[in-house]
């Protein structure tokens, strides 16, 4: 059974006061942690007073990058041992902006991933391309030839602690998410590469997201899609209400959504 996990990524939005009264709105709103798990992804500064305020609560809180190296010489970057020291379970690696705007090679995500997988922090490896290509034969080429280049030399024990996410860079952002059968099918055709890679009984416990203008009227009938396990929520997940209302979207009568 693969649990859902639903993941707001706040990227550059919200400081130290936005993030902890946030919290305070959303808490006692967590959906039972049997049936889910919910993260938010600060901005880096964030991390800490947002861990010390959710310690006795399953909310994670989630890096949205980390470095390949652990320590040293490398302003400006974030080291995904720290994260670990604090107690961060999860960091996300390879996010459509990190490639598109700060130009990371699927060789840098790599030996990002290797490097959480050694700390013991989970990767949230993203992967993305344009939603016209889910659809045509071959069509994810370049999506696997992103799985394939990042995930180069993980050991297959090590698969099941590695999310996959599928985002349409033309969803991302834009308000227009990718219509059901494009979000499924880019899922379904992740789950079936890695499958091909590590073998089915893996692949059917690795759990994929999807991403790219997921909101509160979406994400019901996203998440009753078979391959889709979770979702990355950018814009929608920065309004408390919103996101009080998606992490709770198993409550939501699909009648109120159609
Ligand atoms: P969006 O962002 O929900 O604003 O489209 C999604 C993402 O970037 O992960």
């Amino acid at each position: 059974m693969r649990k859902p996990l639903i993941v707001a990524n706040w990227k550059m939005n919200k400081n130290v006061d936005e993030a902890l009264t946030f919290l305070h709105q959303i808490l006692d709103e967590l959906p039972d942690y049997d049936r889910e798990e919910v993260g938010i992804a600060p901005q880096a500064f964030a991390i800490y007073p947002m861990m010390k305020a959710v310690s006795q609560t399953p909310l994670q809180i989630i890096g949205q990058n980390a470095a390949s190296k652990c320590n040293g010489a490398y302003t400006g970057e974030i080291s995904v041992r720290d994260l670990a020291a604090m107690g961060v379970n999860y960091v996300m690696l390879g996010h459509a902006e990190r490639r598109e705007i700060f130009k990371e090679s699927n060789r840098t995500i790599n030996q990002k991933l290797l490097t959480a997988l050694r700390e013991g922090v989970r990767p949230i490896v993203c992967t993305n391309g344009e939603q016209k290509m889910v659809g045509q034969h071959n069509s994810c080429y370049s999506i696997f030839r992103q799985l394939d280049n990042v995930l180069t030399g993980v050991p297959v024990s090590q698969v099941t602690r590695i999310v996959f996410s599928f985002e349409p860079t033309d969803a991302i952002g834009t308000g227009k998410h990718a219509d059901l059968e494009t979000a499924e099918h880019g899922c379904h055709l992740l789950r079936q590469e890695i499958g091909q890679r590590y073998g089915s009984q893996i692949a059917n416990q690795v759990r994929i997201l999807y991403g790219g203008s997921v909101n509160p009227n979406n994400i019901r009938l996203l998440m009753a899609a078979p391959d889709i396990d979770g979702v990355l929520i950018g814009r929608a997940s920065l309004d408390a209400d919103s996101f009080i209302q998606m992490m709770n979207y198993q409550q939501m009568a699909l009648a109120q959504v159609m």
